[in-house]
């Protein structure tokens, strides 16, 4: 297939075809995801639980972002490459923001994804005037979940939705390409979808009706249950794509390429997720 651009990207957004992102390390994977029709691979900061059995992603740092983003390139062929700035190396300015992203980038990333509202939106501006295309991510955000309190649904309440609303549309305005949603009411997903049309959102326990979605990848094959930083259980947002079908019945073990496969297929035709099981 042809080398997925933004350009594409907002193509396919526009033509209401939804994003299928999941989160890749390595190089096998890299192939083996992009063979399979991924759209967007995202080197998560995730890595710190899934492959450094870490309990969260504060203690990952820029160099191993940038390694398994190196990694991550070699085996993709035409699938988008996106990477997160870890904690600690973009939220004290512009400036430094800049750096990192510029490592990664280096590394082979062709956007980069940070967490935070309002208070990132002048860093946001800056990377995207300098050629370095962002994804935002709101909600649930894993390196400050100290301060969110734990792993829980984020903007139920009407002052906690409004403040979701404004830093969305403040990300918007300050020209990131997309926003990752994690753990956000459907409905509030829904609406932020559909107020920026420009900004592709992609969910993570944030309902159908967003543009894309995006799972951890060793979710989606069912290897964990206790290392993936969302807490002891498997989360309710997560389905395992090679045990489970989509009305949530077991099927015939799959291997890896069959279970992604059907990842894709199933977030194009928006039977995943599921708004009842999967949402909140
Ligand atoms: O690091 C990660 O895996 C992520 C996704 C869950 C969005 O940020
Ligand atoms: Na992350």
């Amino acid at each position: 297939r042809p080398a997925v651009t933004l350009h594409r990207l907002r193509e396919q957004v526009a033509r209401g075809e939804p994003l299928a992102m999941l989160t890749c390390y390595d190089a096998t994977y890299a192939a083996l995801l992009d063979a399979a029709g991924v759209d967007l691979l995202l080197v998560g900061d995730s890595l710190g639980n899934v492959i450094q059995g870490q309990s969260g992603t504060q203690s990952v740092t820029l160099e191993q972002m940038a390694y398994h983003t190196a990694c991550v390139a070699r085996g993709r062929r035409s699938a988008f490459l996106l990477a997160d700035l870890p904690f600690g190396c973009y939220e004290a300015s512009p400036q430094q923001a800049f750096e990192s992203a510029a490592v990664l980038m280096r590394a082979g990333a062709q956007m980069v994804k940070l967490e935070g509202g309002g208070e990132m939106v002048a860093t946001v501006r800056f990377l995207v005037d300098r050629g370095i295309p962002v994804c935002a991510h709101l909600g649930l955000t894993p390196q400050r979940v100290h301060a969110l309190g734990g792993f829980r649904v984020q903007g139920r309440d009407d002052a906690a939705a409004a403040a979701l609303r404004a830093d969305a549309t403040a990300m918007a305005d300050a020209g990131a390409a997309m926003l990752v949603l994690e753990l956000v009411p459907t409905a509030l997903a829904t609406e932020i979808t559909q107020a920026h049309p420009a900004m592709a959102t992609i969910g993570i326990g944030a309902g159908p009706h967003t543009a894309g979605q995006v799972l951890v990848l060793h979710d989606a094959l069912g290897l964990t249950s206790d290392v993936s930083g969302h807490g002891a259980r498997r989360p309710r947002f997560v389905r395992d794509f090679t045990r489970e079908a989509a009305d949530g019945q077991p099927c015939a073990t799959l291997s890896p390429g069959q279970a992604v496969a059907i990842y894709v297929a199933d977030v194009r035709a928006r039977r995943f997720p599921d708004a009842q099981r999967h949402g909140f």
